[in-house]
């Protein structure tokens, strides 16, 4: 385990993000607790924990106000406090225009390249540059009292709601240094393009204010970088150095493919508890020597669902000797249901689903078993163990965690990965049947090559993708972001020292 603290010895962090990693709710049962699902708390909360830093980000939960201080400060996690967490407050208006407007119905669709989707009001965009201002100040105020703690604030942004709280950050908070890590595709120029030239500008040089900032891949490292050397005319673009200078400021563009707590989720696949669920599910759904399939998302239009139940129709329906034998669990949580495209996603899921169990279903055998809610992390790794194979379809991905999360709790190792090409986890990983979903023949035959392929082979395959995941952990990930914080920050100080006094 690599040693993390010892980067933030004399320093703070300062995490933000859209997203909290507790909400609280009024439940059935009073205040209830729920960690909200995406890619982004699963792999920040860990870290966190460890880092014990202080966390700011919307409080989104109904009961959120009741549980913090008038600051909207509270301890999480809640049964075992580690850090701090900073809610901060949105209204309707803000909802709908920041996080529903600008960033999901604008940024999001833009960065992965499905352009069907993007809209762009102006009234979205002045409400996403007011939102970013108020959270720019939220963070600001933590960094000024690290500072008068005696500690210089690391800040770090995360993903795409906050495209321009870098650049806000410099006068506000001069002396903290300032990184950001985009969890999505960026896209090519052509694409980013399609915003209105002045939006388009902003959101290049908001970015161009962080010291450092993080993508998953090459691929999307080099898109940011090619934006950047066609429309902000007075940057200075060093491609081979990740580099962009603009005046006296320069960032360093970093690759950091994001990962998993692999040990936790192996260990949560081993529990006595997940071991009984795994022979439940595997006598229900896969006795003898029939097959379980399964996938886990957000239901979100990024995920190509619909292009995995046409592969998996299209299967049933060209190998009848798959029926009774092939068994789909199908954990889906509804997401963003407030946006047209998600609701309408949604009731085609929960209809698809229906016509393909109503055409091959029989009286001892439903196809699809379809899990429409949030799942706790136990019985995830209970699932993702007791499985043959594990779909993930995304048209899509900036890296895919359910990929890794599923690969973490092989431990018998009989699973097969049948994984996009268009994921972040397949530029990564090695292992995995790699499918196109735009290609339904293609991904139903990739399926079908999975269901077929020998015990030897896809031990062997399991292992080594477990081998490649051990070595890349979410600490390993953490650990390479704060040592290059770290080490640009040390330089910073040494150039500061070095100026002559004016
Ligand atoms: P994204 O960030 O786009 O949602 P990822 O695959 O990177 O996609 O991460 C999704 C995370 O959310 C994973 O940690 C996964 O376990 C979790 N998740 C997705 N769907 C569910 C669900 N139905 N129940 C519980 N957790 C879920
Ligand atoms: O990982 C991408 C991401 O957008 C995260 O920022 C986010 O937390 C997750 O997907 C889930 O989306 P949302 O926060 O909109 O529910």
């Amino acid at each position: 385990m690599p040693d993390i603290a010892r980067y933030l010895e004399d320093r703070a962090l300062v995490l933000l993000s859209n997203r909290e990693p507790y909400e609280h709710v009024h439940g059935k049962n009073g205040i209830e607790v729920r960690q909200p699902p995406g890619g982004l708390v699963s792999a920040l909360d860990p870290t966190m924990q460890r880092t014990h830093g202080i966390w700011v980000a919307w409080g989104s939960g109904s009961a959120d106000r009741e549980t913090a201080d008038e600051q909207g400060r509270l301890r999480v996690p809640p049964d075992d406090p580690t850090y701090s967490l900073h809610r901060v407050w949105l209204d309707e208006e803000d909802i709908d225009g920041y996080y529903l407007g600008f960033a999901n119905s604008a940024l999001w669709p833009l960065c992965h390249m499905l352009i069907q989707h993007f809209r762009f009001r102006a009234e979205h965009w002045t409400r996403y540059q007011n939102v970013n201002e108020r959270f720019a100040d939220a963070v600001a105020s933590e960094a000024m009292r690290a500072q008068a703690d005696g500690r210089q604030a690391m800040v770090w942004i995360h993903d795409y709601h906050f495209a321009l709280v870098a650049d806000l950050l410099r006068p506000t908070a001069p002396d903290a240094f300032v990184h950001q890590f985009w969890h999505i595709p960026f896209p090519p120029p052509d694409i980013l393009h399609l915003l209105p030239t002045d939006v388009h500008d902003a959101v290049l040089r908001g970015l161009l204010g962080n010291d450092l900032l993080e993508f998953h891949t090459e691929r999307y490292a080099f898109n940011f970088l090619s934006c950047v050397a066609e429309s902000v005319p007075d940057a200075l673009v060093d491609l081979e150095r990740r580099q962009v200078t603009c005046g006296e400021h320069t960032t360093t563009v970093g690759v950091f493919p994001i990962s998993i707590d692999v040990d936790e989720y192996e260990s949560l696949a081993l529990r006595p508890a997940s071991s009984a669920r795994v022979a439940e599910l595997r006598a229900r759904y896969a006795p003898g020597d029939r097959q379980l399939g399964v996938s886990v998302d957000r239901i979100d239009y990024t995920k190509g669902i619909p292009e995995r139940l046409s592969a998996l129709e299209l299967l049933w329906s060209e190998s009848p000797e798959l029926r009774e034998r092939f068994t789909f669990i199908f954990v889906a949580t509804p997401s963003r249901s407030d946006l047209a495209p998600y609701k309408a996603l949604e009731e085609e899921v929960i209809s698809t689903v229906a016509a393909i169990n109503a055409r091959f279903g029989t009286p001892d055998w439903v196809p699809i078993v379809l899990v429409n809610e949030n799942v706790n992390a136990e019985l995830l790794a209970s699932i993702y163990r007791a499985a043959d194979i594990c779909l993930v379809s995304s048209l899509q991905d900036g890296m895919n965690l359910v990929a890794k999360e599923f690969i973490a709790c092989q431990i018998e190792e009989r699973g097969v990965l049948v994984l996009s090409r268009f994921t972040g986890a397949a530029e990564e990983i090695d292992g995995a049947v790699l499918i196109n979903p735009f290609n339904v023949d293609g991904f139903a035959a990739g399926i079908r090559h999975a269901l077929a392929m020998p015990r030897e082979e896809r031990r062997r395959r399991m292992a080594d993708m477990r081998a490649q995941l051990a070595k890349s952990t979410i600490f390993d990930w953490l650990e390479a972001i704060l040592s290059e914080a770290s080490s640009l920050m040390n330089e910073r100080s040494v150039q500061r020292w070095k100026e002559p006094a004016r």
